[in-house]
């Protein structure tokens, strides 16, 4: 999660058994390199936006340089930069969006693929968790076994991921609901106005990436929650191109103020199951604890029911 998982985050999740990834997103030196001190040698990895770190492989090494325990890649081809990694011995995660590319990112030799659904916060398609997921784990199964499979978008609690479970996954990547933690680099203002929406509320839209002036490849699109500057531009995307100077400095000003309105909270539809924000540990532990109870009762229930 880019801007919102540091190295204080990511080392709380595999603190808690979880392998915490810092958000390197659109790739920052400085502040990647600070989030690497600030994770203080906790074993976490890094990700990255690959259309972006394309335009700046080096970032790659400063990664490297901090002994990651493994680098996504998201949104666009993997290659070449997949095979660096591999070269490097570093775990390769790629998380994709529909089938097409998960074939993609076997041919790279990813060691994990996370399958991502349009519930999912922040960039992503159109394609459902609850297919998706299914889909590529029997592509797996048949083609490249020993590869982890882990399901994203819409995962928020115990019942998330043992449907994902379910459904073929091996894990999950947990997003939203870890942005939603004591541990991220999320203003107060935000983390309020999530707690009080419902997964009704939030929106895939270009208007962020517009108004940002960032190149995102078109086919993808950003869920967030919906507020004043949605409600201005969705729909007018060609006339925000238009103002896209003036809108920048505004929209850039509000996002470091951490004002919901003026910006967006970047957070899935998973949201309206987001009721507190509590230590990323506690979230895990909750998580897993609340699955491996709704496991055991779907177990006892199959033996008396055979
Ligand atoms: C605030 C936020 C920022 C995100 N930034 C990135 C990113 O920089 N790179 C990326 O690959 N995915 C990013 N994602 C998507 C996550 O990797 C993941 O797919 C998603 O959060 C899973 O769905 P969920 O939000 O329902 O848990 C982001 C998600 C959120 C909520």
């Amino acid at each position: 999660m880019a801007f919102a998982a540091g190295g204080k985050l990511a080392a709380a999740v595999s603190a808690a058994g979880g392998l915490g990834l810092i958000g390197g997103g659109y790739g920052d030196a400085e502040w990647l390199a600070q989030e690497f001190r600030a994770a203080n040698g906790a074993r976490v990895g890094c990700g990255f936006i690959t259309w972006s770190l394309r335009k700046n492989p080096a970032l790659l090494d400063l990664a490297f340089a901090n002994d990651p325990r493994a680098i996504m890649l998201s949104f666009d081809d993997p290659v070449p930069l997949a095979e660096r990694i591999r070269q490097r011995g570093v775990t390769l995660i790629c998380q994709v969006q529909t089938v097409r590319d998960a074939k993609r990112a076997l041919e790279c030799g990813a060691d994990i693929i996370v399958a991502q659904g349009a519930e999912a916060g922040g960039h992503g398609e159109t394609r459902a968790t609850f297919t998706l997921v299914p889909e590529i784990a029997d592509l797996i199964a048949k083609t490249a076994p020993d590869t982890l499979l882990c399901a994203a978008g819409g995962i928020g609690d115990g019942r998330g991921l043992a449907a994902a479970l379910m459904l073929g996954a091996d894990g999950v990547l947990v997003g939203s609901r870890l942005w939603a933690s004591q541990e991220a680099n999320v203003s107060k203002r935000m983390h309020q106005a999530a707690l009080h929406a419902t997964g009704d509320e939030t929106i895939r839209s270009q208007t962020m990436d517009l108004a940002r002036k960032l190149p995102w490849p078109k086919r993808y699109t950003a869920r967030v929650l919906k507020n004043e500057f949605i409600a201005r531009w969705h729909g007018r995307e060609e006339e925000l191109v238009a103002v896209a100077d003036e809108e920048a400095a505004k929209y850039r000003k509000a996002w470091a103020e951490g004002d919901p309105k003026g910006s967006n909270t970047f957070v899935g539809e998973v949201v309206g199951l987001i009721r507190d924000i509590q230590p990323a540990g506690d979230i895990i532990e909750g998580m897993v604890r609340e699955a491996c109870a709704l496991l055991q009762a779907n177990a006892k229930a199959c033996r008396a029911n055979p």
